[in-house]
């Protein structure tokens, strides 16, 4: 089927404003965005920028405003949107540096805020570790949904506070917030209440649920937000994760044999 893409153009060492570019190529069967793109950039228009690497959903690198909604090109089959002409744009919420790649420094760096790794109690466990911190099925249930997370930067591109609060930290960091402060593992959450309870924090966020929606990966950020929110009300208490010194490691059910400490 024939189908125009109908891109977003814009190069600000030359153009004055962003304009959009038709380009019209026949698209088979199984052919996503992704592979438009290279079509045309390959055997129509070299100098089309957009940003890309896994081609499969995982490095978030090519998200961008497909049809009026934020996806992942790699992951958003061309023909399924049923359209013959589909528009192209960077993600909304972002400085555009070139064509269709958007400036996620804002995304990194309001993720970095909110220390976006597990913080140890114990600095001398952390730093020569005596054996393996094990949870239950559940305790990774608690977080599990949050750490599926890409850092593709659809759902800031998606939320209407990021918008119009450039202080706003946003649904990405706010479900890492919630993410890390609910791993029985981490002992950080003191340390991100300060950053995000406060009223351009986590109450800014209004449950438009638009970030939920635009996840790619089905991560609910929206959820995450509620959750926080809640949290910080009534204050938790998680059982802290039991530290199984290598030598009292059980061995594997069934004969099979277990894989080799990480540590
Ligand atoms: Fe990696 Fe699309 S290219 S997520």
């Amino acid at each position: 089927m024939k189908i125009i893409f109908k891109i977003w153009r814009y190069d600000p060492q030359k153009d004055v404003k962003p304009y959009y570019q038709d380009y019209q190529i026949e698209v088979k069967e199984g052919m996503t965005i992704l592979d438009c793109l290279y079509y045309i950039k390959e055997n129509i228009d070299a100098t089309l920028a957009f940003r890309a690497s896994c081609r499969m959903g995982i490095c978030g690198s090519c998200a961008m405003f497909i049809d009026k909604k934020p996806r992942l090109a790699c992951e958003t089959q061309a023909l399924a949107l049923g359209r013959e002409v589909i528009e192209i744009a960077p993600l909304p919420n972002y400085k555009n540096i070139k064509d269709l790649v958007p400036d996620l420094t804002p995304l990194f760096e309001k993720h970095k805020k909110v220390n976006p790794y597990i913080v140890p109690d114990d600095e001398e466990e952390f730093l020569n570790p005596t054996g393996e911190y094990a949870q239950t099925p559940r305790e990774l249930e608690n977080y599990l949904q949050f750490a599926y997370c890409i850092k593709c930067g659809a759902c800031l591109a998606a939320c209407p506070t990021v918008g119009t609060n450039q202080e706003f930290p946003g649904p990405q960091a706010l479900a890492q917030t919630y993410r890390y402060n609910t791993d029985n593992r981490d002992h950080g959450e003191g340390e991100r209440k300060k950053i995000v309870d406060n009223p351009n924090g986590v109450w800014r966020c209004h449950m438009a649920g638009a970030c939920a929606e635009a996840c790619p990966k089905g991560v609910d950020p929206a959820l995450a937000i509620q959750l926080l929110k809640k949290s910080f009300f009534i204050a938790f208490r998680k059982p802290q994760a039991r530290l199984i010194p290598k030598s009292n490691k059980k061995p594997a059910q069934g004969g099979i044999k277990s894989p080799e400490p990480t540590i």
